[in-house]
């Protein structure tokens, strides 16, 4: 088994991001077997599964308001889909086997047609058995850029991920291991970033970093060095006031945009490490390369806000969502090792049905040992804090183990969404529900 200095990426394994263009005519993703250098050069690359030939999948960028069109062409031997994350999307359009499409066979295609309504960084994986087709490298960047984009010398996109993977290259494919999914799920042995090889920074340059954590179970957090600047948006949505950055903790499906400057340092990259208490890894590192002598004199200021209704919290619904399981739980809970509201898996009748523009106000209360990242589908909430102050939009909310969180969510996409903890080993044995809105 790899040990824990693995955990060290150098930075000659960062790789070269693909990227697509949607601006014009339609785009094909096809998923099928790839091999890709994971591990440092040094070790054999892995046989994972990936997107145009490609793990991670190729970068896709589009405007705000714009339709795009995607066919996804399934060349592996297994049944997949692909679910648009964070987008407000049409409902037919999201991706979840069982719930808003059948899953597409070996051989076959469907084809994705959707507005991206909110500009901001988003991201596509497989949804089918995502715990191992995430786990093997279905997913990919989907950036909506903002009409008038804020003014950058560089705008990157940064996905952390980690495999459990073995010196050989070769990942373990124990991807339903039932002990780990009544744990913190499966926590690979190896984690990096990918960031775009060919970039070197200058000090003085201005950058703005679109940090997704892609994997399966782990929850990162992440510190920066070499650079001084706020966090503008998370989960794709605009912050309305920036904080500085100091240090992020990315639950896995959560984002957070970066605009940062590069500071007047003596070291020569800017490190993106990985903070536990074991001590601090490399993810990855940008080289800096000399000055720039036209720094930005501009504070660093809001992006524009994407428009989304604000939830009416006196007229709201309240939902309890408890979290249930875990280990030493399994044998009570029949086929499920997590529920919620004591109920494991998709049900044929949802958690609750609303008319569209109600709000909902879901109590969720985690009682349990263990961390959960809570991800609802086709919608962003916010937070419901101490007095009614209203937190940021999310798409996806960390509770630590044994918290409590209340968050608000104006339900006005009408369809069958999906809500699930986004550690997917745990979502694959039984922490998911669905929500209607009619
Ligand atoms: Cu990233 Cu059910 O989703
Ligand atoms: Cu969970």
């Amino acid at each position: 088994m790899i040990t824990r200095r693995l955990f060290l990426a150098s930075s000659a394994c960062i790789t070269l991001l693909p990227r697509l263009s949607l601006a014009s005519s339609s785009t094909r993703l096809t998923a099928s077997e790839v091999e890709a250098q994971i591990l440092p050069d040094e070790y054999p690359a892995s046989k994972l599964w990936g997107y145009n030939n490609s793990t991670p999948g190729p970068i896709l960028r589009t405007k705000q308001n714009e339709t795009i069109s995607i066919q996804f062409e399934n060349e592996l031997n297994a049944p997949s889909s692909i679910h648009w994350h964070g987008i407000r999307i049409d409902n037919a359009m999201d991706g979840v086997p069982d719930l808003t499409q059948a899953v597409v066979e070996p051989n076959d295609y469907f084809d994705y047609d959707f507005k991206t309504p909110d500009a901001g960084t988003y991201w596509y994986h497989a949804h089918n058995r995502s715990q191992e087709q995430v786990a093997r490298g279905l997913y990919g960047a989907l950036i909506v850029e903002e009409l008038n984009p804020p003014n950058v010398d560089y705008d990157e996109v940064v996905l952390l991920d980690d495999w459990q993977i073995k010196e050989t290259g070769e990942l373990n494919e124990d991807f339903d291991n039932l002990h780990e999914q009544s744990m913190a799920g499966a926590l690979g042995n190896f984690a990096r970033a990918f960031i775009r090889d060919d970039l070197v920074l200058k000090q003085n340059d201005r950058i703005r970093l679109r940090l997704i954590n892609v994997a399966t179970d782990r929850v990162f957090s992440i510190e920066l060095t070499s650079v001084q600047g706020k966090i503008v948006a998370l989960d794709g949505m605009p912050l309305e006031k920036p904080v500085d950055l100091q240090s992020l903790t990315l639950a896995p499906a959560q984002r957070a945009d970066l605009i940062v400057d590069v500071l007047d340092t003596l070291e020569n990259a800017v490190l993106i490490n990985f903070v536990n208490s074991d001590g601090s890894f490399e993810l990855g590192s940008i080289p800096i390369e000399g000055v720039n002598d036209s720094p930005f004199q501009q504070a660093i200021t809001a992006l524009p806000l994407n428009e989304l209704a604000e939830p009416n919290l006196d007229n709201a619904i309240d939902i309890p969502f408890t979290l249930s399981g875990g280990m030493g739980m399994a044998m009570m809970m029949g086929d499920s090792i997590w529920t919620i509201n004591g109920k494991g898996g998709l049900d044929d009748i949802p958690l609750h049905s609303f008319n569209r523009g109600e709000t909902g106000l879901i109590r969720i209360v985690n009682d349990t040992g263990f961390s959960h990242g809570i991800h609802l589908h086709g919608h962003h909430f916010r937070e419901v804090k101490d007095g009614n102050a209203l937190g940021p939009l999310r798409d996806t909310i960390l509770l630590d183990a044994e918290e409590e969180r209340m968050i608000a969510c104006v339900f006005d996409n009408p369809g069958k969404w999906l809500m699930h903890c986004h550690m997917l080993g745990h979502q694959a044995s039984g922490m998911k529900t669905w929500i209607e809105v009619a």
